[in-house]
This record gives C-alpha cells, sequence and structure tokens, in this order.
C-alpha cells in the first residue's frame, strides 16, 4: 500500500465540493444564503444554461472588507461564528465557511464586493481554487458572485450534470424555496438572458401567492400557535387542496428549509381525519424555536435538523396543526369557507379504455358517503369495465369451484351502500370492503413483478398529456431506467408539459396523470435508490391505491366474483396496505343468534 499522505487543500476542498455543491442548485442555495446572512434587501440571480455555463448572485448587502477578501474562499473560514458555543446557538444560515472555498475549487469565480464604508470595490478571482491577489474593482454596495465553468475540473462530477433545463428545474425550485422564507427581500431570477421570476419586497402572502398560485393562497387558512417557546405560523391549505406529490410542501426551522421525517410523520397524522391516505397536503410552514433546541450541523447541505427534544416538537406541531383544522372544520375559519374543488392540479384526464358512460353513482352526489369523498378531493370516476380488463376474464364463466362446490369466499349477492360486496359462502355471510380489497390485489401484483425485475407496461392508446412544473420534468428526465422499471414511459413534451405514453400495466384502469404525479413526487422527494430501497412498498401502495376501484362504484355480480377470485388467488389479501381488514365473516350461527332462531 502507499503511504499515508496529506491531501492538498484543493483536493480537500474538490472532496469537500462533492457534498456541499454536488450540482448548480446547490451553489445557488449557497449563494444565496450568503446573501441573505449579509442583510441583503435586493438579490439578483443571473444564470446561463442551466447555471453550470454561469452562475451570478448580487446583493445589496453588507459586503466583506478588502482585507478579509481573500479569507471569504478559504476554507474552515466564516464571520459567522467563533466558538461550539455559536454553534449551537447558530441562527445565521452559514457557519461552516466552508461554501464558498468548496464552490471556487470546482469552477472559474470571481467575487466583487463593497462595503458602505468603502470608496470603491475590489474583487478577488479564483480559477479551480488558485487565488489571485485582490484588486480594485468599480462596484455598488454588496457583493456579486459570479461562478462559471461549474465542475470544469472534476470531469467525474460534470459527467453527472442533466440538461440544462433540468439544473435549471432544481435551481428554480431553490430559488422559491428562499424566496418563500424572505418575502420582505426582492429577489430576481434570471434564466438565459429571459426573467423567470420578478418578486418586489411583498408581505408573506403575496408572496406565496406569486409563487404557489393564487389558488393555493385562497383556500389556506393562516395560523400562528405558541406554547413553551415554539412557535409555528404559515399557511396550511384547507383538505380540498390535496395534492399527489409533496410539491406543495415547504417547511423552515428558524428560516431554513428543511426536509425531515419527524415534522412530516406530525403532519401527516394532523391531516390523517381529513386527508385521503394517498393525497398530500399542502403548507408553507415556519417553525421557530430556540436555536439551542435544533442541531443544524447534521447533514452536509444542512436539508435535515435535528431536535433536542423530537417528541416535544412533535406534539406541538401535531396539536397545533390539529387545533387549526379542527377550527377550520366548525366553520370558524377561511378554511371551511374554501372552495370544494381540488385545485392546482391539472383535472384528471378519462381513464384509457374506460367508458366513462358506464359509470354510475350509487348515492346522489351531496348524500352521505359521495359527498364526503367528494370533499376529500376523492376522484369518483371509475371505469365499470375494469374488472373485466385487469382481470382480462369474464369471472362467471369459469369460477373454481372448491370440492365442497363454493370457493371460500362464496358468490356475491349484491352491493352495499356502494362501499360493500356481500357474499355468501359455506358459513354464511362474507362483507368485503372493495376498495381495500381491490388495493391489496394490485399491491401484490405491483410487488411481485417488481421481485422479478421490472413491473409489465402497457401503452395507453391515447397518451396523455399534463401540466409538469420545471422539477417535474427534471425528474423524468433523470429518471427514466427507475420509470421504466416501474413500468411507467414518461416523456418531457415541452417546457411545462409531459405526456405518459405507457402505465403499469396491473394499473391501465387508473389515471394516467395522477399515477405519474405520485410517482414523481416520491422520486423527487427520496431520490431514486431511496425510493426503491427503502420506500418501494410505500411507492407501490400509493399506486395501488390511485388505481384501485373507488367507493360508490356500481359494480356488476361478475365484477363482484371477479374480484372474490382475485382476492381468494392473492397472498395476504385479509388485509388493506393500511393494515385494515379487507373482509369479514358473519358467520350463519351469528346471523341466527341475532334473530333469536332456535332459542
Ligand atoms: N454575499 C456575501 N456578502 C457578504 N459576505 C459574504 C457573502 N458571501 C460570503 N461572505 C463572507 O464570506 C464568508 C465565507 O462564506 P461561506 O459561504 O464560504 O461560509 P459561511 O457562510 O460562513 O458558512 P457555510 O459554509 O456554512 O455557508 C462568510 O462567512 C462571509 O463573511
Ligand atoms: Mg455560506
Amino acid at each position: 500500500m502507499p503511504a499515508i499522505r496529506k491531501l492538498d487543500e484543493l483536493l480537500i476542498n474538490q472532496i469537500a465540493a462533492g457534498e456541499v455543491v454536488d450540482r448548480p442548485a446547490a451553489a445557488l442555495k449557497e449563494l444565496l444564503e450568503n446573501s441573505l446572512d449579509a442583510r441583503a434587501r435586493v438579490v439578483e440571480v443571473e444564470m446561463q444554461s442551466g447555471g453550470i455555463k454561469q452562475l451570478k448572485v448580487i446583493d445589496d448587502g453588507e459586503g466583506i472588507e478588502k482585507d478579509e477578501l481573500p479569507l471569504a474562499l478559504e476554507q474552515h473560514a466564516t464571520s459567522k461564528i467563533t466558538t461550539l458555543d455559536d454553534l449551537e446557538r447558530v441562527l445565521s444560515l452559514g457557519f461552516r465557511g466552508e461554501a464558498l472555498a468548496s464552490i471556487a475549487a470546482v469552477s472559474q469565480l470571481t467575487l466583487t464586493t463593497r462595503t458602505a464604508a468603502g470608496q470603491h470595490g475590489w474583487r478577488i478571482q479564483s480559477s479551480g481554487g488558485t487565488v489571485a491577489a485582490v484588486e480594485p474593482a468599480a462596484a455598488r454596495v454588496g457583493t456579486a458572485v459570479e461562478v462559471r465553468d461549474l465542475y470544469y475540473n472534476t470531469p467525474a462530477r460534470r459527467k453527472f450534470l442533466r440538461t440544462d433545463g433540468t439544473e435549471f428545474g432544481h435551481c428554480e425550485e431553490v430559488f422559491k424555496r428562499i424566496a418563500l422564507s424572505r418575502p420582505e427581500v426582492s429577489m430576481t431570477l434570471q434564466h438565459n438572458g429571459r426573467t423567470q421570476w420578478r418578486l418586489p419586497s411583498q408581505t408573506f402572502q403575496q408572496r406565496t401567492r406569486g409563487l404557489l398560485g393564487e389558488e393555493f393562497e385562497a383556500v389556506s387558512l393562516w395560523l400562528d400557535e405558541q406554547s413553551a417557546g415554539v412557535r409555528l405560523r404559515g399557511l396550511i391549505a384547507a383538505p380540498t387542496f390535496n395534492r399527489s406529490a409533496r410539491d406543495y410542501q415547504y417547511f423552515f426551522v428558524n428560516g431554513r428549509f428543511v426536509r425531515d421525517r419527524l415534522i412530516a410523520h406530525a403532519v401527516r397524522e394532523a391531516f390523517h381525519d381529513v386527508l385521503h391516505q394517498q393525497r398530500h397536503p399542502a403548507f408553507v410552514l415556519f417553525l421557530d424555536l430556540d436555536p439551542g433546541r435544533v442541531d443544524v450541523n447534521v447533514h452536509p447541505t444542512k436539508i435535515e435538523v435535528r431536535f433536542r427534544d423530537p417528541r416535544a416538537v412533535h406534539q406541538f406541531l401535531f396539536h397545533a396543526l390539529s387545533k387549526a383544522l379542527a377550527a377550520a372544520r366548525a366553520g370558524t375559519s377561511s378554511i371551511a369557507t374554501a372552495a370544494h374543488a381540488t385545485v392546482g392540479e391539472p383535472t384528471s384526464h378519462a381513464p384509457q379504455g374506460a367508458n366513462s358512460a358506464t359509470s354510475r353513482w350509487s348515492l346522489a352526489p351531496g348524500q352521505g358517503f359521495a359527498s364526503h369523498q367528494e370533499t376529500m378531493g376523492l376522484g369518483s370516476r371509475q371505469p365499470t369495465a375494469t374488472y373485466d380488463v385487469l382481470f382480462g376474464r369474464k369471472a362467471t364463466l369459469e369460477i373454481p369451484a372448491t370440492p365442497a362446490g363454493v370457493p371460500p369466499l362464496g358468490f356475491a349477492l349484491g352491493q352495499l351502500g356502494g362501499i360493500y360486496v356481500l357474499a355468501q359462502n359455506r358459513h354464511g355471510l362474507v362483507i368485503v370492503d372493495m376498495h381495500a380489497a381491490h388495493e391489496r390485489i394490485m399491491y401484490e401484483k405491483l410487488k411481485t413483478a417488481l421481485e422479478l425485475d421490472r413491473i409489465p407496461t402497457q401503452r395507453l392508446l391515447i397518451p396523455t398529456t399534463l401540466n409538469a412544473s420545471r422539477l417535474e420534468l427534471a425528474l423524468v428526465e433523470e429518471n427514466e431506467d427507475l420509470l421504466r422499471q416501474l413500468g411507467f414511459e414518461l416523456a418531457v413534451l415541452g417546457p411545462a408539459a409531459l405526456v405518459v405514453r405507457s402505465v403499469p400495466a396491473p394499473l391501465q384502469d387508473a389515471d394516467p396523470a395522477e399515477l405519474a404525479r405520485n410517482v414523481l413526487g416520491e422520486i423527487g422527494e427520496y431520490g431514486t435508490t431511496r425510493v426503491l430501497r427503502e420506500r418501494r412498498e410505500e411507492l407501490l401502495a400509493g399506486m395501488a391505491c390511485h388505481a384501485a376501484v373507488r367507493a360508490n362504484r356500481i359494480l356488476t355480480l361478475p365484477e363482484m366474483n371477479a374480484l372474490l377470485r382475485e382476492m381468494e388467488a392473492t397472498d395476504r389479501s385479509g388485509q388493506c396496505n393500511h393494515g385494515r381488514p379487507t373482509w369479514t365473516q358473519i358467520s350463519m350461527t351469528e346471523l341466527d343468534r341475532l334473530f333469536q332462531r332456535g332459542q
């Protein structure tokens, strides 16, 4: 083995760059955070070619003193903390003194700056980490950092970069997060000479409306709860404004955008009763607490945090959100009067191969369960042909009878309340929750197929197009292989549109747009490898749920029997994916007892 040696500083920085700035969006995040830490009121971003060719952030902040300028590009040099105590109480976005050094190590960087007291500005340039002498420059008060040719000297990293559009999509998401957190700061974003966002200094409500749309703002409830030094503020959308992806979920801890399992869990719990499991609430929330109670130094890009008392935070979040939702339901706030449509997403497309004229309601909309489902934003349109297509046969014709003549789950008698299938078997009455059962069957099919390499795909007769965010477009470009493995064929159609060409064969009757959004949301949040490794079951469960027959679909007897036969053929079909039972049995003896027969 070669002798142990110390790495030179450039190599150290290049390695660090791999962690801290793995793509232009990460560099943009660091530059924007520096501007905010410098108390900028106006921040302008200019980018060329997805930020790869050029990424420039200009602010009107405090600037850097001439003497300190070389230090700014050095590793472990920061003006933000000096002691461990400071680190434990840090409120600035930066604290490691690592970002600029990392970016400089993998680019051509020019930093121009001027303090309010300075007669003129100063400039420092660095090429692949080699820093030139400081020289005078004409400049406004503030700092401009220009990064050119990112990763020009680290070809391995450069290879991981995607198309300009993809990289820009990620940059835009970073820009939005920061913009939401600081509405008082005026911000613009330019890409290839075109202005994409121009946000004046504004109120939080105005900024949210600007970035997330009027619909979101209109149906949202303002919330402000405080307890024992912890405060939660922000907007949560009425449950009717729900999404198939987690794309409208912005959570900030002490002003820093974070993704956190504990927070996600508390939110999910709070929305549990008002939102269908597979739909996601939309919110922009700010949690503020004593910086000593949260550790921000746990992740290279600081996107995760660690609470010193996670249980207390979880409880507080859950209660604050539940309270707001309960108030909304009681009609004491704007949320209750919110529009009752699932807004913010394109309306669902008619399922392929479906004859929508055949879909009926067992209850008129506005009555009982039907209206409840609608309120929760669940689409109820489903083709009655589902079972025939799905199971590929007319079940009554070929029921595999047991030696006793009756299959275990018996034969269907009819449907109850649009929810349950009633059947008769040798023991008595069988009651099946049809949605739960169908969901389970499809989940098991998907799982088995994926275990055997990939889920078979079904080409749509008519491809479905859908509006998509730049981030969604980026995800499609980046995850072609994974999507194919899952049975999808998606392609970018234009700057804001996607086309779904194929869907997983077992789910061919589901709404393709909904399915695609759902799967992209999962990949966007967890990344390809984690989706496949840790979240595979949840991902498949989500897909199955979207495709499963909804309540209030009238089934024909053959369809009901087909469902019973599929249940018998499916492992673990006694429980749905959420652990609830899918069917139950009431024996003749129990029925007799109810009617006091033979007593
Ligand atoms: N836009 C800016 N305006 C004023 N000072 C800046 C600006 N950008 C960087 N600096 C100065 O340069 C120093 C180094 O910046 P850098 O981003 O590398 O580290 P940091 O922000 O201190 O910590 P982190 O690595 O966590 O971001 C900062 O501490 C700050 O003093
Ligand atoms: Mg920084």
